[in-house]
């Protein structure tokens, strides 16, 4: 049977308290990623053959997350989920198949779990099916109100529930199938008949019942799957939660997180066997990490490629790749493009940006390599700068094998240093240094005898005054 997806996701999310005018509730970020996306996730591996997202408030950034993942549908008013739906008739209406409609706002769905739901409603042949949780705190949450046989009657909203409804604990999780065809005639029939004067998705149940249409309610087994993101708070509460599931999974696959309580990885990082992660990593993006290495503590890294056997302390690394056995940090900051090889050493308050790293070089101690090439074993003395930037453009420079860079060197780019060229410590270099000479470009040495007794003299004196 043909499947097909609809997300809901037009809502203002007025409880996110944002002074932002286009940031959509389904935007704000778990763990690097848009609550929107993490539903997209799950919905990959159910491949259903269409996808419609629906947006209405911050619908321009709601669009951009999606790009092609889905075909978007406008909701320009927020007339409840049953309106929203509706507005996906354009490419559903009049096919065959079922349809599964979600909350943008739900990130921790997991897939297994919709597959379930979907193959409950095929093998039950029902015309619809509903996903409900029995939770601690129901408030808020449409209420299953059932029949004395136990079959479903009707969902109930929150603002429609009298006192016996409120005490009832079986929630709409806000996940249904449909039959497809069934979904767009129905929808036409809704009426804002409620305390909210809003077209109710749910009000659905009710109708297909009353004639006599199989309607299935499949209970989740694990109700925190369902958190809706409503507020800031729920925000950190569905963090806390997938950030357990992630490192849960990690630490069972050979990774070993010495404090998952303060370690944070994304959705997509890959870490390989016997990787240590130390406390207060926050590791997002594409980023994948292999085997043996050491990363931490207080480390970030964001779209990271990263090889074996790596020590990595303390720094901020970005759209980067680092190869194997490299020694990193502490306070090592690579801003992007950046491709360290084997056996490199960036130490402290290095700052990395558009650089090539060749195997053995060695940048220990506070500098700034901007745009440039930097050849096998070459060591680069304290304080070197690369200057790629005039105020208008920027230059490359490229530095060859076995060099050695004095201390406190600027290199004004674009420079060519051959291999096993030596430039002398406070060098300003603007001229390219061929293979094996020796650059130096400083004001030479002046020593005046007994010249700094006068100065302190002259400096008491003053003082007296
Ligand atoms: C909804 C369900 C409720 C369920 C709960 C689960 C209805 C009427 N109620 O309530 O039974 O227990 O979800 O989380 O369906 N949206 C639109 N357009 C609109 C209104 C809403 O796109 O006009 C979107 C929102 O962006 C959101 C989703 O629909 O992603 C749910 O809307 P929300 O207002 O949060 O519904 P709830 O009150 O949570
Ligand atoms: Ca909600």
């Amino acid at each position: 049977m043909k499947t097909y997806a609809i997300i809901l996701a037009a809502g203002k999310g007025t409880r996110m308290k944002s002074l932002l005018a286009d940031k959509s509730k389904v935007s704000f970020e778990i763990l690097g990623v848009p609550l929107v996306q993490h539903v997209l996730n799950s919905l990959k591996p159910i491949n259903p053959s269409e996808k419609v997202v629906v947006v209405g408030f911050g619908g321009e950034t709601t669009t951009k997350i999606v790009g092609e993942q889905a075909k978007i549908v406008w909701q320009k008013e927020q007339k409840g989920t049953g309106h929203a739906v509706k507005q996906a008739a354009p490419i559903l209406e009049g096919k065959e198949g079922c349809t599964i409609v979600l909350c943008g706002d739900t990130p921790l769905l997991k897939s297994e779990t919709l597959q379930k739901l979907i193959d409950d409603h095929i093998a039950s042949k029902s015309s619809l099916t509903v996903m409900s949780a029995k939770v601690p705190n129901p408030h808020g949450y449409g209420r299953i109100v059932r029949k004395k046989d136990g079959s479903v009657e009707r969902i109930c909203e929150q603002a429609d529930a009298n006192k016996e409804i409120d005490a009832i604990d079986e929630v709409n999780t806000g996940v249904c199938v449909f039959d497809n065809i069934l979904l767009f005639k129905y929808l036409n029939n809704l009426k804002p008949t409620n305390a909210q004067g809003e077209y109710y998705l749910t009000d659905l149940i009710k109708m297909f019942v009353d004639d006599g249409l199989r309607v299935g309610v499949s209970l989740m087994s694990d109700y925190h799957e369902m958190l809706g993101i409503n507020d800031r708070r729920q925000l950190a509460e569905a963090l806390a939660i997938m950030k357990r599931n992630i490192n849960n999974s990690l630490m069972i696959s050979g990774v070993t997180i010495v404090d998952p309580e303060n370690t944070y990885i994304g959705p997509y990082v890959k870490v390989g066997q016997d990787t240590m992660i130390l406390p207060g990593c926050y590791i997002v993006g594409e980023t994948t990490i292999g085997c043996f290495n050491e990363i931490g503590p207080s480390t970030y890294l964001n779209n990271m490629k990263i090889g074996d056997s790596n020590k990595l302390i303390c720094s901020h690394l970005i759209d980067s790749s680092i190869g194997n056995d490299n020694n990193i940090g502490p306070y090592a900051r690579m801003r992007g493009h950046v491709n360290i090889e084997n056996h490199v050493k960036v130490g402290n308050f290095v700052e990395l940006k558009g650089v090539t790293i060749h195997d053995g070089a060695k940048m220990a101690h506070l500098s700034y390599l901007g745009d440039s090439e930097i050849g096998e074993r070459t060591n680069i003395g304290c304080g070197t700068i690369i200057a790629n930037y005039d105020g208008v453009n920027k230059f490359k420079s490229k530095i060859g094998d076995d060099v050695f860079v004095g201390s406190g060197t600027t290199i004004i780019s674009p420079v060519i240093i051959e291999d096993d060229a030596f430039i002398a410590a406070g060098s300003t270099i603007n001229h390219d240094v061929k293979k094996d000479d020796m650059a130096i470009a400083r004001a030479r040495q002046e020593n005046k005898p007994g010249y700094a007794k006068v100065l302190r003299t002259k400096a008491l004196e003053k003082s007296k005054k």
